[in-house]
């Protein structure tokens, strides 16, 4: 099968786009023909060896978590999914590697494909919508009636939290971002957007239930002026100093740190899929990438100025 290889950690030129082995499945996994997948950051940090220490060296390595695809074989334990089906999953953080023709994907960790949704906008789901919905809905504890800030509204992470916050009820919804997504984040249910070139969301008198970093960027001191008494703050950086941060203020009564660390989860898909036909969430896609044009994706992403996702697909040319 055609992949993406890399075979050292560096700059977008270390991808190779070359004939490799197909991937070996076991009794509890599917075969998928992955026709498109997406690019999170997370693949670039791998990519660049920021993540080395949990990586480790083995090369060659193909990057990627997200898959939408077609089941072509199933392991013998397989039981909710039959050859023909079309799915979607998030891979494990283990055991990742979408950027290729098949992945071998665990039956717990799939779902079936929206049936509403093309495969490239399926294929901008799982990982940054699943970020999404454990952020609020588990770490948030999002409930009827919560006012939610959301920093970074317009990426991957951030275009399905605005929905995700409507859809688990939320009723007053802020979006940070820059100017020229304003009306993108409107349209996906913020009552109120902020652009972050002009106004500094911390120094406003307004308080929320919530508030989601997706960039990262805000620490907890300067949030917490604009935090409820026993409000939630919620960072998409897993650095050890923030698991720390986030032990010491569940001791104490008041304001909390949270960090979310996104599970592949194949409930969480099927939860998401009935909102998605239900009409409640869609795929905001920004460009679209043939497998061979990885290199030039990742430099796309890595701008961190993608509005919503960057979807790959496997259509060869
Ligand atoms: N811990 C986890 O489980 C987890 C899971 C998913 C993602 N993440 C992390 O979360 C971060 C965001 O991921 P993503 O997929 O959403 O990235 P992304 O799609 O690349 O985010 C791009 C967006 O960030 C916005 N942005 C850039 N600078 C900003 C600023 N100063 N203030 C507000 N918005 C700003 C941009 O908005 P404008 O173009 O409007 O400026 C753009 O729309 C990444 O660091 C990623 O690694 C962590």
């Amino acid at each position: 099968m055609k992949a993406a290889i890399i075979n050292q950690y560096g700059s977008p030129e270390v991808f190779q786009y070359v004939e490799v082995e197909k991937p070996q499945f076991s009794p509890k996994q599917l075969l998928v023909k992955v026709y498109c997948s997406s690019v999170n950051p997370i693949d670039w940090k791998i990519r660049k060896g920021m993540l080395k220490i949990l990586t480790g060296n083995k090369f060659p390595m193909i990057l990627g978590f997200d898959v939408a695809g077609e089941v072509v074989f199933i392991g013998s334990s397989v039981t909710r999914f039959k050859v023909g089906d079309a799915i979607y999953a998030q891979l494990d953080q283990r055991a990742f590697g979408t950027y290729a023709e098949y992945a071998a994907v665990s039956e717990n960790i799939a779902a079936h494909k929206p049936e509403n949704m093309t495969y490239e906008q399926a294929a901008a789901v799982p990982l940054a919508a699943m970020t999404a919905l454990q952020a609020l809905r588990d770490k948030g504890q999002l409930k009827t009636g919560h006012s939610v800030l959301i920093n970074g509204a317009s990426g991957g992470v951030g275009t399905f939290a605005v929905q995700i916050a409507k859809v688990l009820g939320a009723t007053e919804i802020t979006g940070v971002c820059s100017g020229q997504n304003s009306e993108l984040v409107k349209s996906l249910g913020a009552n109120r957007v902020i652009d972050y070139t002009q106004q500094d969301f911390t120094k406003e008198n307004i308080k929320y239930d919530i508030v989601f970093d997706v960039v990262g960027n805000r620490s907890f001191s300067d949030c917490k002026r604009v935090l409820q008494p026993n409000g939630i703050y919620i960072t998409t950086q897993p650095f050890p100093g923030n698991f720390l941060r986030s032990f010491l203020t569940s001791l104490l009564p008041g304001q909390k740190y949270k960090v979310i660390l996104v599970q592949s989860n194949g409930s969480d898909l099927a939860y998401l899929k009935e909102q998605i036909e239900e009409g409640k969430i869609r795929a905001f896609i920004d460009r679209v990438y043939p497998l061979s044009f990885i290199a030039a994706a990742h430099i796309y992403s890595e701008t961190e100025r993608a509005t919503g996702k960057v979807v790959i697909t496997n259509v060869v040319s």
